[in-house]
């Protein structure tokens, strides 16, 4: 099988951490989100892989070498030359997607859930029409594809980022396709939330499924940190092995071997730390990422906060309220950091008190 991942844009909501890398290769809980995405979809048997990419794609393309051994598929770069939006790049792998008459996947590169490809692709076989979508609840719907069905699945209404209220289910961000959906899309920027699925809608040839468990899009930070604690309990609650544990932690944590914990430190709950990272003695880390190659000095206080690659934070600092820290950044000691987007090699030698952009 075949899954196209939709990799493009420029994930500027998830600044300063993409000034360093295109969005899908930041880590969440300890793996880039795309490396994620392949190794699952891998699992439920799909060997080829497209990247729809519109930004840096070398960077991307060696970054995936890799992993193309490594996880044994083969992994196809799709650039476009003009962003070609959610639909577009799927007229651009046209040949590829319909080199067989078999069924493909195609998915948001910045979601996380249990991935339950295999589900999917049953349900989406069982109803026999174009295309199925999957489907979550969220409290705020008016940020994403809202969706209405009929108790078999099948979609009556789907409207993106709707201004009244619609419903509360929405679209997860993760499709199964026949190839047939292809005769809808020319190979021109659209929005397969706003120009395909209405019309696949109408024809009655648009189904969903519900997702069984957690969700999130993971394309901001403030998401990105509850989707790292979702992750970590459903790591939990499925008993995973790549958990930390210790006198010192606070379930459930992902520590990366490599990582140094000093004395007396207390890190958890909902707490990544990465390959390389040093923390003194005396941390206390709670709800936060420690990105790889940072530093952690004694008696730092992180809570609800992103600490980008190799960057340093000083003794005795409180850093807090979704903070975001830059690749390189460095905080010098004692300071106190409120809700600040800190951009990429800044030092800092004063206290922020509320939320701002510090370029
Ligand atoms: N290749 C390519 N080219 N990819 C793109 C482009 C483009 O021009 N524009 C966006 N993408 C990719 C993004 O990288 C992301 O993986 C996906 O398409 C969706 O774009 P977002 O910018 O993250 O959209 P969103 O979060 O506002 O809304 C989408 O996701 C929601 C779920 O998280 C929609 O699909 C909503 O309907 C959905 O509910
Ligand atoms: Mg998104």
């Amino acid at each position: 099988m075949k899954a196209l991942i939709l990799v493009g844009g420029y994930g500027t909501r998830l600044r300063p951490l993409t000034l360093s890398k295109p969005k899908p290769m930041v880590e969440f809980a300890n793996k880039a989100m795309v490396v994620r995405q392949i190794e699952e979809l891998k699992k439920s048997g799909v060997s080829i892989i497209i990247l729809a990419v519109n930004y840096r794609s070398n960077v991307m393309e060696k970054f995936l070498k890799d992993y193309e051994k490594l996880l044994d598929v083969k992994i196809i770069v799709s650039e476009e030359n003009e962003s070609l939006g959610t639909a577009g790049p799927l007229a651009l792998a046209r040949d590829i997607l319909q080199s067989d008459d078999e069924p493909f996947f195609v998915l948001n590169s910045d979601v996380v859930c249990n991935f339950p490809f295999d589900k999917l692709l049953q349900f989406h076989k069982s109803h026999g029409k174009e295309g199925t979508i999957l489907v979550t609840k969220v409290p705020n719907p008016s940020a994403y594809g809202v969706i209405v069905s009929k108790s078999n699945g099948e979609i009556i209404q789907f409207v993106e980022k709707p201004s009244v209220y619609v419903s509360n289910r929405i679209n997860a961000g993760i499709y199964i396709f026949e190839t047939s959906i292809l005769k809808r899309i020319e190979l021109k920027p659209t929005s397969i939330e706003k120009e395909v699925f209405p019309f696949m809608a109408h024809d009655k040839e648009l189904y969903c499924m519900d997702l069984d468990g957690f969700w999130m899009d993971i394309g901001q930070p403030k998401d990105y940190l509850t989707g790292l604690a979702l992750y970590l309990d459903h790591l939990q609650k499925t008993a995973s092995k790549e958990l930390s544990e210790g006198p010192n932690i606070i379930d459930p944590v992902l520590i990366d071997p490599s990582a140094i914990i000093g004395q007396d430190c207390i890190i958890g709950p909902h707490v990544a730390i990465g390959a390389n990272v040093l923390i003194e003695n005396g941390v206390r880390i709670s709800r936060s990422c420690i990105l790889d190659g940072s530093t952690i000095k004694s008696y730092a206080w992180i809570h609800s906060s992103i600490i980008g690659w190799k960057s340093s934070v000083g003794k005795w600092c409180r850093v807090n309220n979704i903070s975001v820290l830059g690749e390189d950044v460095t905080i010098n000691d004692e300071f106190y950091i409120n809700g600040a987007k800190i951009l990429p090699h800044k030092t800092i030698s004063e206290d922020i008190h509320e939320p701002k952009i510090i370029m």
